[in-house]
C-alpha cells in the first residue's frame, strides 16, 4: 500500500491506496479555514494546515484498522500540495513567522507592478527565458519579497541565519521528519518551479533570480526529484515510514491520470482550474499566455517532464463565494440542482475575477462582474452563469494550448472536486465542442503522490512501467450543442472579460 496526503487550498485529505490495482482504500478529509485580513488578501494557518494533515492520517489509520487492514502495510508515503503558497519558519523554534500567503494573494500587486516597469520594454516576460512564469502577484518570489519587507520577525530571522522558506510541500515535510530536532528541509522540481527563483533548465536555484529578489539562497530548501526518499516519518500511528513522493497537486494530478506521453492534457477542477499538457522532455515556452513548468521528475537519474499550463485562480471558489458571500446555496452540491433548474443563463455573464485575471490574460488589476442582467434574472441563471465562466475559463485555456501547440487536442481527461457536477461536466463539452473524459475514481491528484512515493527507489512498491498501469475506467461527455450556439455564447464571455479587466475606465 502507499499513501499520500493531499493539501489543496480548501481542504486536506489523506489516502491509502493498494498498490497493485490503484484502489482507493481508505481516506479521511478535513476543511481547512481561510482569512481574508484585507481585501485582496488571503492566508492560511500553518500550524493548522500540520495539524489537519496528522488528523486525517490517524482517522485514516482508524478505518484502515476497523476494515481489518494492517496499517504496517503502508510502505510509503507522498506529499502533495496547493502550489506557490509561501511560508517562513524559525528553524530553531519550529515556529511559523507569519501566516501562510496563499497563492491566490493580491498583496503584493504594487510589487509586481514596479517590477515590471522597471523591466527594459516593461516586459512582464522579462524572467520568462528561465522560470517559464510571467511576473504575477501569483508565484512565491514576490510573497517571500513582501514577507522580508513587511514582517519583522521575518526580516530578524534572515538576518540571523534562522529562517526557513518553503512552499507548503517543504513545511509538511520538515514538520513531518523531525521538525527543529532534524527535520529534513526539501522540495521538489515541480514545486521549486512555481517560486520565480527556479531555473526550469538547469533544475537548480538561479543565483540570478535570487539576486533579482534580493534573497538569500540560505534560506531555500535543497530541490530534489518528485520520487525519491526524503526523510522518515518521526511520530504518530505512521512513525518510520518514509517520506518519498513530492509533487505540486497540478503535476500529480498528471501523474494520477497518467499522462506519461508527450501531447496528453488533463484539466483539475479544484479552488482554481488547471490544465497542464505533457510537453516531453523539452520545455516548450507559449506565445499565447500559458505557463511552462516543470510536469514531473520521478527519481532521482530520471530525466525531466515539463509541461505547458493554463492556470484559472477561480473555479471551485466560486461556488465557495456564492455560499459564503451571498448565501444562494447552503452546500456546494445544491448548485447543480439550482442551475439545473433552468438550464440557461437566460444571457447572464459572470467573470469571476476575484483575483485579477491569470492565463491567458496575467492582469492583476482585473476585477469580477456580473453582466447581462434583466428582471427576470434569479439566482438560478446566476448559478449557471456561474458554472458556464468555469467552462468558459477552460476553453480559453485550451484555445491558447491548441495555438502553442499546433496540435488541437481531440479529447479532455478532468479531474478534480467539481467532476462530479455532471452538469459542469456537460457544460464543458459542450462549450469546448470535444468530448470530456472523467475517470471513475477523481482523486488523481492524491493517486499521483501516492504513485510517485510507491515507486521511489528504495520503496518499489508501484510500477510506472505503462504495461503494468492499471486500466482505468471513466465516463464520457459529449458535446450536445451546435458549435454555432457554443461559438456564440463564448464571443459574448469574451466581452465580458473584456469589461472585466478594463471595467475602472
Ligand atoms: O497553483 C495553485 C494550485 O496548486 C491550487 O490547487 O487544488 O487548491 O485549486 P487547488
Amino acid at each position: 500500500m502507499a499513501a499520500s496526503s493531499s493539501r489543496g487550498t480548501s481542504s486536506t485529505r489523506f489516502l491509502v491506496f493498494n498498490a497493485k490495482t490503484a484502489e482507493l482504500l481508505s481516506h479521511h478529509q478535513v476543511e481547512i479555514n481561510q482569512s481574508f485580513p484585507k481585501e485582496g488578501w488571503v492566508e492560511e494557518d500553518p500550524k493548522e494546515i500540520l495539524q489537519s494533515v496528522y488528523e486525517c492520517m490517524e482517522r485514516t489509520c482508524e478505518k484502515l484498522t476497523q476494515l481489518n487492514i494492517d496499517i504496517s502495510n503502508i510502505k510509503a508515503i507522498g506529499v502533495t500540495n496547493q502550489r506557490e503558497t509561501t511560508l517562513v519558519w524559525d528553524k530553531e523554534t519550529g515556529e511559523p513567522l507569519y501566516n501562510a500567503i496563499v497563492w491566490l494573494d493580491l498583496r503584493t500587486q504594487s510589487t509586481v507592478e514596479r517590477l515590471i516597469n522597471k523591466t527594459p520594454g516593461r516586459n512582464k516576460n522579462h524572467l520568462k527565458h528561465k522560470t517559464g512564469l510571467p511576473i504575477s502577484t501569483y508565484f512565491s518570489a514576490v510573497k517571500l519579497r513582501w514577507l522580508m519587507d513587511n514582517v519583522d520577525e521575518v526580516a530578524e530571522a534572515v538576518l540571523t541565519h534562522r529562517a526557513m522558506f518553503g512552499t507548503v510541500d517543504s513545511w509538511l515535510i520538515w514538520c513531518l521528519t523531525g521538525g527543529k530536532s532534524g527535520g529534513v528541509h526539501c522540495t521538489d522540481v515541480t514545486n521549486a518551479s512555481r517560486t520565480m527563483l527556479f531555473n526550469i533548465h538547469t533544475l537548480d536555484w538561479d543565483p540570478e533570480l535570487c539576486k533579482y529578489f534580493d534573497i538569500p539562497m540560505e534560506i531555500l530548501p535543497k530541490v530534489r526529484s518528485s520520487s525519491e526518499i526524503y526523510g522518515l516519518m518521526k511520530s504518530g500511528s505512521l512513525s518510520g515510514i518514509p517520506i518519498s513522493g513530492c509533487l505540486g497537486d497540478q503535476s500529480a494530478a498528471l501523474v494520477g491520470q497518467m499522462c506519461f506521453q508527450e501531447g496528453q492534457a488533463k484539466n483539475t477542477y479544484g479552488t482554481g482550474c488547471f490544465l497542464l499538457r505533457n510537453t516531453g522532455a523539452k520545455p516548450v515556452m507559449s506565445d499565447h499566455g500559458l505557463l511552462t513548468t516543470v510536469a514531473y521528475k520521478l527519481g532521482r537519474d530520471k530525466p525531466a517532464c515539463y509541461a505547458l499550463e493554463g492556470s484559472v485562480a477561480i473555479a471551485g471558489a466560486v461556488v465557495r463565494w456564492l455560499k459564503d458571500n451571498l448565501g444562494i446555496i447552503q452546500t456546494s452540491t445544491e448548485l447543480e440542482k439550482l442551475a439545473a433548474s433552468v438550464g440557461t443563463s437566460y444571457g447572464c455573464y459572470f467573470v469571476p475575477a476575484f483575483s485579477g485575471l491569470y492565463a491567458p490574460y496575467w492582469e492583476p488589476s482585473a476585477r469580477g462582474i456580473i453582466c447581462g442582467l434583466t428582471q427576470f434574472t434569479n439566482k438560478s441563471h446566476l448559478a449557471f452563469a456561474a458554472l458556464e465562466a468555469v467552462c468558459f475559463q477552460t476553453r480559453e485555456i485550451l484555445d491558447a494550448m491548441n495555438q502553442d501547440s499546433g496540435i488541437p487536442l481531440t479529447q479532455l481527461q478532468v479531474d478534480g472536486g467539481m467532476t462530479s457536477n455532471r452538469l459542469l461536466m456537460q457544460l464543458q463539452a459542450d462549450i469546448l465542442c470535444i468530448p470530456v473524459v472523467k475517470p471513475s475514481m477523481p482523486e488523481t491528484t492524491a493517486l499521483g503522490a501516492a504513485m510517485a512515493a510507491g515507486a521511489a527507489e528504495g520503496v518499489s512498491v508501484w510500477s510506472l512501467r505503462p504495461e503494468d498501469l492499471s486500466e482505468v475506467t471513466s465516463e464520457k461527455f459529449e458535446p450536445q450543442i451546435n458549435p454555432e450556439e457554443s461559438e456564440f455564447r463564448y464571443a459574448r464571455w469574451k466581452k465580458a472579460v473584456q469589461r472585466a479587466m478594463n471595467w475602472e475606465t
